[in-house]
């Protein structure tokens, strides 16, 4: 797009300078390690930063952006980030009192979360994160999480001081539960989107797609690519991940695609770990 922006605020040069947080829950697709790449990516200057896929929000961490906006579909995970971020203290002295035994994860597993209050809620869903078998977030046909205990020996599950980090970064963000498309509400010129979908599959087997009780299939893939277009249309600064798949190339093909080299480490047998090539879509 041309970058000839008529701004209403100043736009922030994007720093590289990394940010004092990290990821408070372990999430499939996280981005930790492609978080450098990433970076290397960013635009040079935008105004807010918007994260609508935010999940482990790796490389918002990694950014500490002054302003933000962060929403994601799962209930779970945007409650836990709400009570970071306003109730740190409260949350610090509930994960303190977990247990890390089989018996105990299971019982604390088959509470209703709904019938918890926020801060109850968000130290269950972060104790089973850091204990579950491998940090994976999966929910059943009903949404009920079901993954097993991960027998770890020492899982750290109320890291105090990166919780606390956490909190700091999260006090200007404007945090949601919503559907994708609202970043279309809030996203003005100049802003920077980072979408982080669940990937399209490359092949019919490679189908993590259950962050939610509803799959992210085509039709999504393809809803999503529409805002892509109208966002780039307000010329807001657009990056995308996804698989470097026959559907992404089609749906993005009039934007410049990067690729870069992903470790993927979660729902992948022994042997098919390594690094894959993954699409980066980039209207700038
Ligand atoms: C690949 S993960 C994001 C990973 C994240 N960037 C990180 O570093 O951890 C995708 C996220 O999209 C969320 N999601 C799925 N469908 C969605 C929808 N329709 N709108 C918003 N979020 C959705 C899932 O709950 C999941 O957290």
């Amino acid at each position: 797009m041309g970058v000839d922006l008529q701004l209403s605020e100043p736009l922030i040069p994007s720093s590289n300078k990394k940010g004092p947080a990290k990821p408070f829950v372990k999430w499939a697709g996280g981005k930790g390690q492609l978080v450098e790449d990433l970076a290397a990516h960013l635009p040079e200057k935008y105004s807010a930063y918007h994260e609508p896929f935010v999940g482990g929000g790796a490389l918002f961490f990694r950014l500490a952006p002054a302003t933000a906006f962060l929403s994601d579909l799962n209930e779970e995970l945007i409650n836990a980030y709400l009570v970071v971020k306003n109730d740190c203290d409260a949350l610090i002295r509930s994960l303190r009192k977990h247990k890390n035994e089989r018996a105990y994860y299971y019982e604390m597993r088959s509470l209703d979360p709904d019938t918890l209050d926020p801060v109850e809620r968000a130290s269950r869903f972060i104790y089973l994160n850091k204990t579950c078998y491998n940090g994976l977030y999966r929910v059943n046909r009903q949404g009920k999480f079901n993954v097993p205990y991960g027998r770890y020996k020492n899982p750290v599950y109320a890291d105090e001081a990166q919780l606390r980090l956490a909190s700091k970064v999260l006090a200007n963000a404007d945090i949601r539960v919503a559907d994708f498309e609202i970043v279309l509400e809030q996203a003005k010129p100049g802003d920077f989107v980072y979408f982080d979908p669940p990937y399209q599959p490359i092949s019919a087997t490679a189908n993590f797609t259950s962050y939610t009780r509803d799959a992210f299939d085509e039709s999504q893939q393809r809803r999503l690519a529409a805002v892509f277009r109208e966002l780039d249309r307000r010329r807001c600064y657009l990056m995308l991940s996804n698989s470097d798949s026959p559907l992404v190339r089609e749906l993005y093909s009039q934007f410049r695609i990067a690729t870069v080299m992903a470790k993927r480490c979660i729902n992948c047998k022994g042997e098919r770990r390594g690094a894959i090539p993954e699409a980066l879509v980039l209207n700038y």
